[in-house]
């Protein structure tokens, strides 16, 4: 039996490194415990974020552009390129330098905040004591005073496509080693379409097949029309409806079949990525002897992610709510400060969402259908960046802000932008809603010109009809 710590922190992705961080900052003894390791031995930190999420997805989604603006965008800018050549081996050498410096900065950031890790797997086993299973076998138990689960959650396998040579999920799309001439991406979500904005960039034929006949359903109604038309525009074969069969490998290549609603249709690609969702990373975590609910794979907890056993808590990817590594990280700071007796809460109601394509689609808050299915009455400002001096100086001018507020008093309800900076401009809106703002506190505030951000300006300005460089509704 080992010492006593105060915090046992079960995984070291963005949820587990900042409980673990936060509780030991608090003056919490806190452990960390990691089962990624890499071939010496040392603990992959980081999680799926850093290591295999969004991160590299990001380096990705950024060299892939910039290849792509110098092969087919700098011409009308003046700039003609003769021999452009795609160095691809290079592009992922610089996404895993970023990727090792960041995990390599969570072990000093450890190290400066006296946290302690142990690579190995970890299992709630006890209350108050957790088992780590090493890479040789060995086992050591672990007495502490409080738990915190931070396991994450892995890619859904489905039956019609198992992960195979040609046939994967995103970890391995980061890393192909040639560009597939043509790549099927089954599942038009936040993954199927950032990684295949990538692969599509660097010259894959790509081609996207989402089961439902709605496209984007958890965004505002005019993102989700306007930004399919544009990501159709930029070379994505998006075919709605479109449900997989069975795929299979054949021949270093994948036959997929799937069935619209006129027809069986029967497709070969060089690869295919299977980007369904992801579930939960709850199976053999907790032993059988404890009363900790589980529904659906995910650890049910309460608003301050609380489990059904007081000193055990869970956050990030294995609990409720939207997997997102911003949600998770704060989730890890409220934990921490109430296992330190402070009153911390998340305000589950303003978790900014984006998708990093190009342009970027980011939203805060309710979007008009959830505002009608609640019975609320808002008013809506719409701002165009076709009509935004900067957005045409950077040639992008796609895509619009809308505010939504209340129609009894004006405060912001939503927030939801296509275009450029599309997430830093949902940033400054949820800034402003924190406090409670109203679509006049924004109008009345002074924003830089020329900056992309004045759309946000104008789009609640135009709430009351009071829009500077468009049309109003009501004049
Ligand atoms: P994870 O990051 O999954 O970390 C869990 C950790 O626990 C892992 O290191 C795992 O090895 C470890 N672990 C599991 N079981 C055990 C055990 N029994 N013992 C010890 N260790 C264990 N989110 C965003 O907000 N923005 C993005 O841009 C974004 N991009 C993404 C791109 C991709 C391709 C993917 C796949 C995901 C992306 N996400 C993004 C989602 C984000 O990565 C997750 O929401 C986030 O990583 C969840 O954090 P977590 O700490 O809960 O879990
Ligand atoms: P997702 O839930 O975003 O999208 C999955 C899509 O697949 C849905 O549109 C769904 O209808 C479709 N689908 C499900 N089963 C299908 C089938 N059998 N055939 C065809 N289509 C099918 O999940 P995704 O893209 O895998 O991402 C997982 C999670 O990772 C996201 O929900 C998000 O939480 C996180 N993430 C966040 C990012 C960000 O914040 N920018 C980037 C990437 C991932």
């Amino acid at each position: 039996m080992n010492k006593m710590y105060d915090v046992v922190v079960i995984g070291s992705g963005p949820a587990g490194y900042v409980a673990a961080i936060k509780s030991s900052q608090l003056g919490l003894k806190t452990l960390c415990i990691e089962e990624s390791v890499n071939s010496k031995g040392s603990i992959n930190f980081g999680g799926t974020c850093l290591n295999v999420g969004c991160i590299p997805s990001k380096a990705l989604l950024d060299s892939s552009h910039r290849y792509h603006e110098a092969n087919k965008n700098l011409s009308g800018h003046g700039i003609n390129i003769s021999e452009l050549k795609l160095d691809l081996n290079a592009m992922m050498q610089r996404k895993d330098k970023i990727v090792n410096k960041l995990t390599d900065g969570i072990t000093g950031l450890f190290i400066a905040n006296k946290v302690e890790s142990k690579p190995g797997r970890g299992r709630v086993i006890g209350k108050n004591k957790v088992e780590l299973l090493r890479t040789d076998g060995t086992i050591e138990e672990i007495e502490t005073q409080n738990i915190i689960i931070a396991t994450g959650s892995s890619p859904i396998e489905i039956p019609s496509a198992k992960f195979g040579t040609n046939i994967v999920n995103s970890t391995e799309a980061l890393s192909f080693n040639e560009v597939p001439k043509t790549l099927g991406i089954v599942g038009a979500g936040i993954i199927g379409l950032e990684l295949g904005s990538v692969w599509s960039r660097l010259g894959s034929n790509v081609t996207v097949l989402e089961a439902l006949d709605t496209f984007l359903p958890m965004t505002d109604n005019d993102i989700a029309k306007e930004s399919l038309i544009e990501f159709r525009k930029q070379g994505l074969n998006i075919k709605l409806n479109s449900k997989l069969i069975s795929s299979k490998d054949h021949k270093n290549k994948v036959k997929v079949k799937y069935i619209t609603e006129e027809d069986e249709i029967e497709e070969v690609f060089d690869k295919l990525i299977v980007a369904v969702g992801r579930k939960p990373n709850s199976t053999n975590i907790i032993s059988d002897k404890l009363d900790l609910k589980i529904e659906d794979g995910f650890i049910v907890v309460n608003d301050h992610c609380q489990t059904s056993i007081n000193n055990i808590w869970a956050i990030g990817d294995v609990v409720r709510g939207p997997m997102l590594a911003h949600k998770g990280s704060e989730e890890g700071i409220m934990v921490a400060e109430r296992i330190a007796k402070k009153q911390t809460q998340v305000n589950y109601d303003l978790v900014p969402s984006v998708i990093y394509s190009h342009p970027e689609i980011a939203w805060v808050g309710k979007n008009e259908k959830e505002l009608c299915e609640e019975g609320v009455e808002f008013k809506v400002g719409k701002f165009p960046f076709a009509a935004s001096g900067r957005a045409l100086a950077v040639d992008q001018p796609t895509g619009f802000v809308k505010v939504l507020s209340d129609s009894r008093n004006d405060t912001i309800l939503g927030v939801h932008v296509f275009g450029p900076a599309a997430a830093e401009i949902v940033q400054q809106a949820l800034i402003s809603m924190e406090f409670g703002a109203s679509s006049e506190d924004i109008s009345l505030t002074m924003f830089s010109h020329p900056t992309v951000s004045e759309a946000f300006h104008e789009a609640a300005l135009a709430v009351n009809n009071q829009a500077i460089h468009i049309g109003n509704k009501s004049r």
